[in-house]
């Protein structure tokens, strides 16, 4: 099922998300919706927060054409370097600017089986994994710019608000 992408100024896409306790069809379920709802809105990652359920899942998509891959409990265990690319954010639709992020990270998580998992990521890859996780946290990619980047970005939103139809791009995370 396709679900409602929550938007810049919930108060959702501020709390810190919950650990998920066990894979129960309940989770493999949410898994489902937040691969349905990515790919329905030309993402190449998702966070449950991002739908309005504060639990720590993301879905990524492999940019190698493997499919989309959910992590449950996801948490970075090593990173490495340091580079900037553009980024832009489902429930921030029409803004995009450069983020910092690491250029190689490792993941430990759970699949959706709620088997143990470490998984090594560079590239778009890396960079989607960091966002979505970052949403857990209640965290923003606009976070991470300058104070007058983010400030003009805000004052933007604030006097024109978000569109209802955002351009698609390959970097709407
Ligand atoms: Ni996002």
């Amino acid at each position: 099922m396709v679900l409602k992408v929550r938007r810049y100024g919930d108060p959702i896409l501020r709390r810190k998300a919950a650990p998920v306790a066990a894979v129960t069809p309940e989770i493999k379920g949410l898994i489902a919706d937040l691969v349905e709802t990515m790919y329905d809105q030309v993402g190449l990652g998702l966070a449950a927060p991002q739908v309005g359920i504060p639990l720590r899942v993301i879905v990524v998509d492999d940019d190698k054409g493997g499919g989309a891959r959910p992590l449950i409990n996801p948490a970075i265990s090593a990173r490495v370097g340091s580079v900037v690319g553009e980024e832009g954010c489902l429930s921030l639709p029409g803004v995009f600017a450069p983020v910092e992020r690491a250029l190689w990270v490792e993941v430990r998580a759970l699949d959706g089986d709620g088997l143990p998992l470490a998984l090594e990521a560079r590239g778009i890859l890396a960079r989607v994994i960091q966002h979505e996780i970052d949403h857990l946290d209640g965290i923003l990619f606009i976070d991470h710019l300058d104070t007058v980047s983010r400030d003009r970005i805000k004052r933007k939103i604030k006097k024109e608000g978000l569109p209802d139809e955002a351009p698609h791009s390959a970097f709407a995370l």
